[in-house]
């Protein structure tokens, strides 16, 4: 039966259509061990990304991000950063990364980097004075050192779980064994939290930013942007499985209202720039209203919308999501950052069901996500439509989360799985060497060169939308309505354009909204002879259809 596809507006809810690229941009994630290897170590690095640039300016994004690539003894992937100055070896050189931002830039593209402030790595030279020079140095008021509970300070200070799983403190011990202080890592023990309420912190990360602003970056991904400040007197949460809070409550060592005043002295020092160079927020917020916080005119440009990467594959929730989303940024002017898949999640095709339903799901959510007002990031390898590897033996595995069980769900590796450029072999191009995570055979067929030119493959529905995204001036910043669309379906009304998801199991019927530009699967458009104006479409299950109104 064909349902209505009314064409009132419902609602208004995107803020206003202000200047600034980050409203609107598309920004690529390139994790950066897995994107492309230049010196056949199996382990990717900036020469490499700085090679395969063209691909990405080609694909039609306007940034990259790039994960971290400073000198760290990669206990977490980079995230545990030794010399935010220095690149890490592992990666290339301070001349591969002027190189890099230099011919990005060559290409019209921008880049970001990632800004690791919550902790440093327990190589850091401040670690290393805080752990040498012992109990009531100055140097560990740079970091959370306490003495523990008990009658022999044998108990962690408090009940703070790591991310990670297990406590989240470390005992000490002094040059001769003997047990001492306790120093606080909210993730593994290789990450010590850094003290936002010692002056140093605050100026010695202010020099950094600059540092990278004057190497010419485009702005700063900013890593547990919740985190940095903790509650006085680092209260007990009084619960276990506290990893299960994050996002869904204010806790006493995330989303912190202390924390916006870092932010805004930030965006102060970003603006000393020019208008162009931008803070993005990885906040984990309980809610939409309090992640807009991250993003008021004088904090950060963008925060990652996580709620909308962890919605179900289902209308109703997708719309509840997006609204709530909506309204939120707009309430501050801001505009609002879709993302479906980073490094830290399961990939959205296997999040989505995986196999071919998982696979039609995620074309079609990437439609709609890159048919609303505001910016959108890709993490690299969701273009090729990459599952997420389920099967990497244990003794592959980096993730520390992996090791220490039970919380960040310990299986991160498996959407870090260096990504298939070409040919029919392992690493696919990914560089003259092997590759540092073993890829699927099945991959051969996902790889850039076998999708390109094939117009059904996603890499080619990723170019044409980001192609379309760019011409059509409705997409983008700016305002968006609901249209009237039966259950499991959404139909989202920009100017001149409709894009209309299918989230069932089977197809629908609806009237024609205005000429097709893309569509995740075949359509069949029915237009009853003579009457070229009116017709019906079915809508297969599944799937997402762009249109020209
Ligand atoms: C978030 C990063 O995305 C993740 O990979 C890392 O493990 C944690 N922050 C700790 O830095």
């Amino acid at each position: 039966m064909t349902q209505d596809l009314a064409p009132t507006v419902r609602e208004q809810t995107a803020g206003p259509h202000t200047q600034g690229w980050w409203r609107s941009a598309v920004i690529y994630q390139v994790y950066v061990r897995s994107f492309a290897d230049s010196d056949g170590d199996g382990i990717g690095d900036l020469r490499g990304i700085r090679e395969r640039l063209p691909y990405l300016a080609e694909l039609g994004v306007d940034a990259v991000w790039l994960t971290p690539f400073f000198a760290s003894p990669q206990a977490d992937g980079g995230y545990d950063v030794a010399d935010y100055r220095a690149v890490d070896p592992l990666f290339g050189s301070l001349s591969d990364a002027d190189d890099l931002v230099r011919t990005a830039h060559e290409l019209g593209l921008k880049v970001i980097v990632d800004i690791v402030p919550n902790h440093t790595s327990d190589q850091h030279v401040w670690f290393r004075a805080a752990l040498d020079e012992g109990a009531g140095a100055a140097s560990r008021d740079r970091y959370h050192f306490r003495p523990g509970q008990g009658e022999h300070g044998e108990l962690p200070p408090n009940d703070w779980e790591s991310v990670f799983g297990g406590p989240a403190w470390t005992r000490t011990c002094g040059p001769d064994g003997t047990p001492g202080e306790w120093y606080l890592h909210l993730f593994a023990p290789e990450q010590p939290d850094l003290n936002w309420d010692n002056e140093e912190v605050r100026e010695e990360f202010e020099s950094i930013l600059r540092f990278w602003l004057d190497l010419g970056v485009d702005g700063f991904r900013i890593d547990v942007a919740h985190g940095m400040v903790k509650a006085a007197g680092l209260p007990d949460i009084g619960r276990s499985e506290q990893a299960k809070l994050i996002g869904a409550q204010v806790l006493p060592f995330f989303d912190q209202d202390g924390v916006h005043a870092i932010h805004r002295s930030w965006r102060k020092l970003l603006d000393s720039y020019g208008s162009d160079r931008i803070g993005v927020a990885e906040a984990w917020a309980p809610t939409s209203e309090r992640l807009a916080l991250y993003v008021r005119p004088d904090e950060l440009h963008q925060a990652f919308n996580f709620q909308f990467l962890t919605c179900d594959w289902d209308a109703g929730s997708m719309r509840t999501v997006i609204d709530a989303s909506l309204e939120a940024t707009a309430s501050v002017g801001a505009p609002t950052t879709w993302v479906l898949s980073n490094h830290d999640v399961v990939r959205h095709t296997t999040r989505y069901g995986g196999g071919e339903p998982g696979l039609r799901r995620a074309r079609a959510a990437a439609l709609l996500m890159l048919a609303l007002p505001g910016s959108t990031y890709v993490y690299q390898g969701e273009e090729l439509g990459l599952p997420e590897v389920l099967d990497l033996p244990d003794e592959v595995r980096q993730d520390p989360a992996f090791f220490r069980a039970g919380s960040q769900d310990g299986t991160r590796d498996g959407c870090r799985v260096p990504i298939p450029w070409s040919g029919d072999r392992a690493p696919y191009g990914f560089g003259p060497g092997g590759s540092w995570l073993p890829q699927p055979e099945a991959w051969q067929e996902l790889s850039v060169e076998a999708q390109s030119g094939d117009p059904r493959s996603t890499l080619e529905l990723y170019r044409s939308a980001l192609v379309l995204r760019r011409e059509l001036p409705g997409l983008g910043d700016g305002p968006m309505a609901w249209l009237d669309a039966p259950e499991g379906v959404l139909a989202v009304s920009r100017p001149g354009f409709v894009c209309t998801l299918n989230t069932l199991d089977r197809e629908v019927e609806l009237p024609v909204p205005g000429r097709p530009l893309l569509s995740t699967s075949p359509l069949a458009i029915l237009i009853p002879e003579g009457r070229s104006a009116e017709g019906t479409v079915r809508i297969p299950a599944d799937s997402c259809v762009w249109w020209a109104v």
